[in-house]
């Protein structure tokens, strides 16, 4: 028996490489290992966007054509939609009337991304009660683990509490899940920040490779290296960064030499990286745009994945009624 792992994604329109790298590689990694469900975490993205619905659907479809052109596969792995999920509505009711205020007004997140996103009212209920909605997405399926990042650990630090809170009080219906860390490269964007789609600097999966060319281009290096013949420092160049990614060892060993002695040009550099992504992503933008072609691809996959995810959450829910003497 394979060990099941739960794990979601807010809609964010289409995915950059900060994104593939960091998360969706992995989650490819794992089809095989694990019993997967992977979700589109849709009601999660009322919490900060609740005044403009009005990108969501579009970001659903961008985030899942991605995935799958990227390597989710719906035959390895369930692939669903939250909202087509009602159980996880119901199963955070239940679990935000067992779980103490203190626990969520203490989370770092919270105050966090109230600070950070001050051009929102996240003054809400919904907001304050995010996490309990990520620990019912969590246990509804009785996951064993639950890929995330560092920055989602103390939301499954709670998840694990609420879930041993509901066992004492009404009996063992719920593993405690437990993180798989995912240890994510540092990646930058075009001008060294952090890789987000806020700050404009991200390279998408989905971008042509023309796109892709006309960014590492424009993209940040050595910053003291500002003259052709100025030695450059690769473990300083930003750009560098994404040749680690996608250069093959052997090249970099001649370019990381000839950076220092300036015998390579930034001009040069950049190009063999260009010529590497692109050769790498190719087969899976042209999957992308042939997935794309069909404009109800998205729609019939989230469909058939929330049919499939239901038969699992319908079970644990008939659990909960019965241990909560409903
Ligand atoms: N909170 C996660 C994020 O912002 C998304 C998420 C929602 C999630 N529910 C989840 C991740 C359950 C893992 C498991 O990235
Ligand atoms: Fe960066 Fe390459 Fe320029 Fe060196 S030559 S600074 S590694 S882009």
């Amino acid at each position: 028996m394979k060990q099941r792992v739960v794990s979601g994604m807010r809609p964010s329109g289409r995915l950059h490489i900060g994104h593939y790298h960091g998360v969706l590689e992995n989650w490819v990694r794992m089809q095989d290992s694990y019993d997967c469900f992977f979700f589109v975490a849709d009601w999660h993205s009322l919490t900060t966007e609740y005044a403009d619905t009005s990108g969501i659907a579009q970001s659903i479809r961008d985030m899942v054509l991605d995935w799958v052109a990227f390597g989710l596969d719906p035959e390895k792995c369930v692939i669903f939609r939250q909202s087509l999920v009602p159980h996880h509505s119901e199963l955070n009711l239940i679990l935000s009337m067992v779980t103490p205020v203190s626990w969520l007004e203490r989370c770092p997140t919270y105050k966090e991304m109230q600070d950070n996103l001050e051009t929102k009212d996240l003054s809400t209920f919904g907001f304050l009660g995010y996490p309990v909605l990520m620990a019912a997405d969590i246990i509804l399926y009785k996951a064993a683990r639950v890929p995330v990042g560092q920055d989602q650990l103390p939301h499954l630090e709670i998840t694990r509490e609420i879930a041993r809170r509901f066992n004492h009080l009404y009996g063992a219906v719920f593993p405690e899940p437990e993180a798989l860390l995912t240890e994510t490269p540092k990646l930058p964007g075009l001008d060294g920040r952090k890789m987000s789609k806020s700050y404009n600097n991200s390279i998408y999966l989905s971008d042509t490779a023309e796109e892709t060319s006309k960014k590492i281009m424009s993209m940040m290096t050595d910053p003291a290296r500002v003259r052709r013949n100025d030695p450059g420092d690769p473990d300083i160049c930003v750009a560098f960064n994404l040749h680690r990614l996608y250069v093959p060892p052997e090249k970099l060993d001649e370019i990381i030499p000839a950076c220092r002695n300036a015998t390579i040009g930034c001009v040069e550099c950049k190009k063999i990286l260009v010529g590497c992504m692109n050769e790498r992503l190719a087969p899976f933008r042209a999957k992308r745009e042939e997935l794309a072609a069909n404009p109800s691809f998205v729609d019939e996959l989230l469909k058939e994945g929330s049919r499939k995810a239901s038969l699992i959450s319908d079970a644990v829910m008939a659990e909960v009624r019965t241990a909560l003497k409903f």
